[in-house]
């Protein structure tokens, strides 16, 4: 599927507003593309079709789930995590993607400890793409990090996310927990 298709198709998935935002990831992780020396094309259309599902009723995504067994405890039991890996599924199905967006797409909720650059991209470019500046007032501040300390920019956002979900007393996730210490891990060796 070119980007003009899916440029249409996900403008029917989505509210308008969540389209603005999945230009936004798109724009940015083709940014950061290009700073990495990833492919800035397949993260520019990962970027746009990361939320594809988040739209889709409860039942829609329990079916898509069910296609790889099911999720886990955790993402059962927090409604705004389904359509991650829900999302992985409808693209595999709709939008013709390989393993790599697949996976991308798959973990962009939760984070995964031993995540590849080109997920690790789309994760934080969900986070602090400039449209979600109206929310995060810091999100400017990472993506300049983001350029230069992708690392460093995703240990910030994971912080802020991990306090908001302790915050709001809601489950966290292992596998964010265990990204976050990969990275302080890793920067310390
Ligand atoms: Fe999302
Ligand atoms: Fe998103």
């Amino acid at each position: 599927m070119n980007f003009e298709q899916a440029k249409s198709k996900m403008q029917k998935l989505v509210t308008p507003e969540r389209y603005t935002h999945c230009l936004g990831v798109m724009e940015f992780a083709g940014e950061l593309a290009e700073v990495y020396g990833l492919d800035a094309e397949k993260l520019r259309f990962a970027g746009l079709i990361h939320d594809c599902a988040k739209s889709l009723p409860d039942e829609e995504c329990l079916k898509l789930m069910a296609r790889f067994g099911g999720a886990d405890e955790t993402v059962m039991a927090s409604r705004g995590l389904w359509h991650g890996p829900a999302g992985a599924e409808y693209a595999k199905e709709h939008f013709g993607i390989d393993d790599e967006i697949y996976d991308a797409i798959f973990y962009h909720t939760i984070g995964k400890e031993n995540m590849s650059l080109f997920t690790q991209i789309i994760y934080l470019a969900d986070v602090i793409e400039p449209n979600r500046d109206s929310e995060f007032d810091w999100a400017e501040e990472l993506r300049e990090l983001a350029l230069h300390d992708i690392d460093g920019a995703t240990l910030a956002a994971l912080n802020n996310t991990i306090t908001h979900v302790i915050e709001r007393n809601m489950v966290m996730h292992t596998e964010s927990i265990k990204l976050r210490n990969r990275i302080l891990l890793n920067r310390r060796k």
